[in-house]
């Protein structure tokens, strides 16, 4: 997949794609466990033309700044130099899936380039550079972010399946998974949080203690019960599963006092809370359907809280 290049100075390819959270099963799945991720209305645009220069938002391209799309078009732009803007309504280091949306947006708007985009090999392609810029990761982030919806991943072929990734000696089967009608509530702690150094982190406990190998099958387990409750429309099971998820989480080492905090604000009104992504500052989400009271008792605490719409389009062609 490369930039089209018929692509003239004036004309502009773009493409959006939604930030996510992951209901069940985060840090396992690195370990090849289950684990089950929505697409969320929160969306990242990325629009891209051929121009005198490399830049970002109207600035020089810095690889610091920017190390996920400065990847994308160093593998796929050929040298070309390009004007890229973006337009993003997830807060970066938020836990919600920004750096893959970015990654996924800005492979789609060259994809587009060309004609239509493949979510597929959007997808893997997103995989290919999350893993050249965070080191060891899951496709999770990458795959949610181009098929939006629902997915549910494991290392088993199941029903449903969209595509197959495999890392090193790592398989993952990805699926599609139906999104029951639920609200979520996500609270955003406002601090910041690269995954890398906290899935080495995860792994390091790991490779050490038996302890964390069987908190981290527990999560699995979890994950497939939470999936049967999906299916089912057990919300209430659901919730249950989530806060159980959260403690095992915080047991891992990546949960915050400030999660905490907002975990704990939204339980008297939640059937579950827990918090989403790779943790050490991020955000948390609640499953409830009180959602006004959620959110207002997570601003009460300090968070930001946005009540979200899930289940939403993957990447698309925007205007
Ligand atoms: C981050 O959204 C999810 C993690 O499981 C990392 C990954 O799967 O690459 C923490």
């Amino acid at each position: 997949m490369v930039l089209s290049v018929d692509m003239d100075e004036t004309g502009v390819s773009a493409a959006s794609a939604p930030g996510k959270v992951i209901l069940l099963g985060e840090h396992a799945v690195v370990f090849g466990r289950p684990a089950i991720a929505l697409a969320i209305d929160l969306r990242l645009r990325c629009s891209i033309r051929r121009s005198e220069e490399l830049t970002l938002n109207g600035q020089p391209m810095d690889e610091r700044a920017g190390p996920y799309i400065s990847t994308v078009l160093r593998e796929h732009c050929r040298g070309i130099p390009v004007a890229v803007n973006i337009a993003s309504e997830l807060p970066s280091g938020s836990g919600l899936g920004s750096s893959a949306a970015v990654t996924v947006a800005a492979l789609g708007a060259i994809s587009a380039s060309r004609g239509n985009i493949d979510p597929e090999e959007v997808a893997r392609r997103a995989f290919d550079v999350e893993s050249v810029v965070q080191g060891r990761a899951s496709p999770i982030d990458t795959s949610i972010a181009s098929h939006g919806g629902g997915i549910f991943i494991s290392s088993q072929r199941e029903e449903n399946l969209l595509w197959e990734i495999s890392r090193d000696t790592r398989q993952w089967f990805i699926h599609d998974c139906a999104v029951p009608e639920m609200t979520l509530v996500i609270g955003f702690t406002g601090n910041k949080a690269p995954t890398g150094p906290l899935v080495a982190k995860v792994r390091r406990y790991a490779d050490r203690s038996g302890f964390a190998r069987e908190i981290i099958d527990e999560i699995g387990q979890l994950t497939l019960d939470g999936l049967g409750r999906m299916r089912t429309g057990d919300i209430e099971g659901l919730g249950r599963l989530m806060s159980k998820d959260h403690n095992l989480l915080t047991i891992l080492g990546v949960s915050t006092p400030a999660l905490q905090k907002l975990v704990d604000a939204a339980m008297p009104y939640s059937y579950g809370a827990k918090l989403t992504g790779a943790g050490g500052g991020g955000s948390m989400i609640a499953l409830t359907d009180r959602p006004e009271k959620v959110a207002e008792a997570i601003k009460g605490r300090g968070g930001m809280p946005f009540i979200v719409r899930t289940g939403v389009e993957g990447v698309r062609t925007e205007e």
